[in-house]
């Protein structure tokens, strides 16, 4: 999934053809799909958009569930809230995906990949909704999905998933980003295990990710909106928004780019450090490694752990972050931070105009408010705040904002009941060291006896 000569991730360039769709009419005949039945890859909200991510050899290839069949809601009660202008606040809903998270969209990319390279076993770490979505699709297409997720970190709306699904749920002593450092060690240095690895460090899931803003130009009649506002943690979605409108004007089927404005947790701020406070680039792929070294030199040396609310982007080391640069200047896009309190505040009031989302997307409402009050975008533009996961998935952090009851301390406290259902599918416990989560993987220890891992901290490359 890394350049063998410089470590940096892999992306995916296509040679456009002939065939490639150059009107957007191209795409209109396939609204009247009525089901899957019906032909499921035009009822596909991903698929229908397959010529703009033609890397599957046929259509055999991919594997679909009806994903990305959201909507773009306007939200008109909730603009002036925010300081926008009626009509102007429009919410891509992507909780309404099978699993309930944008993550659908990409994951059924990297199951059709996946499906050609013909694996087996398919892994991530994950704060929750990735994991939700693999464990979803490893279930519907028989592989064996496994899941790290990092000690007490997840909402349980999503470990419920996982558990449900069937995944083999590993609960390691770290958080997420010690999780994605042992699955991509695993993966790629214990090729033994046989592992496909499903994060968005694998191109694949990108290529499904763009998507999402088809769908936005679709439901807006091809007309860009002025702005669209992300939340960011592992910087997969907003890398994948840049690539789509980079290959949307190469195509001819965009004028205007939108802006771009990527909102991180304060608590999990290391894009907003790197932009704002270091200043750091794309500058034509040459992101200046020196200047990023030290702010991570920085981090270790404080012994920096993320913290947020926002579970779903407690993440410190995003692995996108040199594409995430490439969408915020092709998008001349902004990176800001907003604390907990106003990510809690926000995502109650998207909560009480009608729309439900997990705190992590109430950030990106809060940041259009925060650009907003700033006059970085204007009362008349047109805002799209993407809501990347659905209200249902941490319920214990809504009843907490409403009741101060904090149910997850609660649970965490309490003793563990013998468990009794048929399926019943706990979470494995495991110490933060590849000997030990091959072994609850069911492999041999010994596999990785006296092997040296690539665990040092590379800045722009691949293993940071
Ligand atoms: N919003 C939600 C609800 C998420 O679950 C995530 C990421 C993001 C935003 C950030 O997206 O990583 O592409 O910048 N969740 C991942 C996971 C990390 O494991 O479920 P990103």
């Amino acid at each position: 999934m890394s350049c063998g000569k410089c470590g940096s991730l892999l992306d995916i360039k296509y040679e456009w053809g002939d065939d490639a769709p150059r009107d957007w009419g191209f795409f209109e005949k396939r609204w009247a799909t009525k089901g899957m039945h019906d032909g499921k890859l035009d009822f596909s909200g991903v698929w229908r958009f397959r010529e703009l991510m033609p890397f599957y050899r046929t259509t055999d290839d991919i594997v679909t569930i009806g994903e990305g069949r959201t909507v773009l809601q306007q939200a008109t009660l909730l603009a002036p809230k925010i300081g926008l202008a009626p009509g102007k606040l429009f919410l891509q809903y992507e909780g309404l995906n099978p699993s309930g998270s944008f993550k659908d969209n990409g994951m059924t990319a990297a199951f059709t990949h996946a499906r050609m390279v013909g694996a087996r076993k398919v892994a991530c770490a994950s704060t929750g909704n990735t994991s939700a979505s693999l464990a979803l699709f490893a279930a519907l297409s028989e592989l064996t999905g496994v899941v790290f997720i990092g000690s007490g970190k997840i909402s349980f709306g999503k470990l419920s998933q996982a558990l449900d699904y069937g995944a083999m749920t590993l609960q390691i002593k770290g958080d997420f980003d010690d999780c994605l450092r042992r699955v991509r060690q695993i993966a790629v240095e214990v090729p033994e295990m046989g592992i496909y690895l499903m994060n968005s460090v694998n191109p694949f899931r990108l290529e499904g990710q763009k998507s999402i803003m088809f769908r936005i130009l679709e439901a807006r009649d091809w007309n860009p909106p002025d702005w669209i506002v992300v939340p960011g943690g592992n910087m997969g979605n907003c890398s994948a928004f840049g690539k789509a409108f980079m290959e949307l004007k190469e195509l001819g089927l965009i004028k205007k780019v939108p802006r771009l404005a990527v909102i991180v947790a304060q608590g999990a701020n290391t894009l907003h450090r790197a932009v704002n406070e270091f200043g750091i680039t794309w500058n034509n792929g040459e992101v200046d490694c020196i200047k990023l070294g030290a702010l991570f030199d920085e981090m270790n040396a404080s012994h920096y752990k993320p913290h947020t609310i926002a579970s779903a982007i407690e993440i410190s080391r995003p692995v996108n972050l040199p594409k995430a640069l490439r969408a915020i200047e092709f998008m001349d896009g902004v990176v800001r931070e907003v604390d907990d309190n106003d990510i809690m505040e926000h995502r109650a009031l998207v909560a009480r105009f009608g729309f439900g989302c997990e705190p992590a997307s109430g950030a990106s409402v809060a940041g259009a408010h925060k650009l907003i009050r700033e006059g970085v975008i204007g009362r008349n533009q047109d805002v799209v705040c993407i809501l990347t996961g659905h209200e249902l998935k941490d319920p214990n952090a809504t009843v907490k904002y409403h009741t101060g009851l904090d149910l997850k301390a609660a649970q965490d406290l309490a003793p563990r009941e013998e468990v009794h259902g048929l399926l019943s599918n706990r979470p494995v416990l495991v110490e933060d060291t590849i000997a030990a989560i091959i072994s609850a993987m069911g492999g041999d220890p010994k596999l990785v006896e006296g092997r040296v891992f690539k665990t040092d901290t590379k800045p722009g490359g691949a293993e940071y």
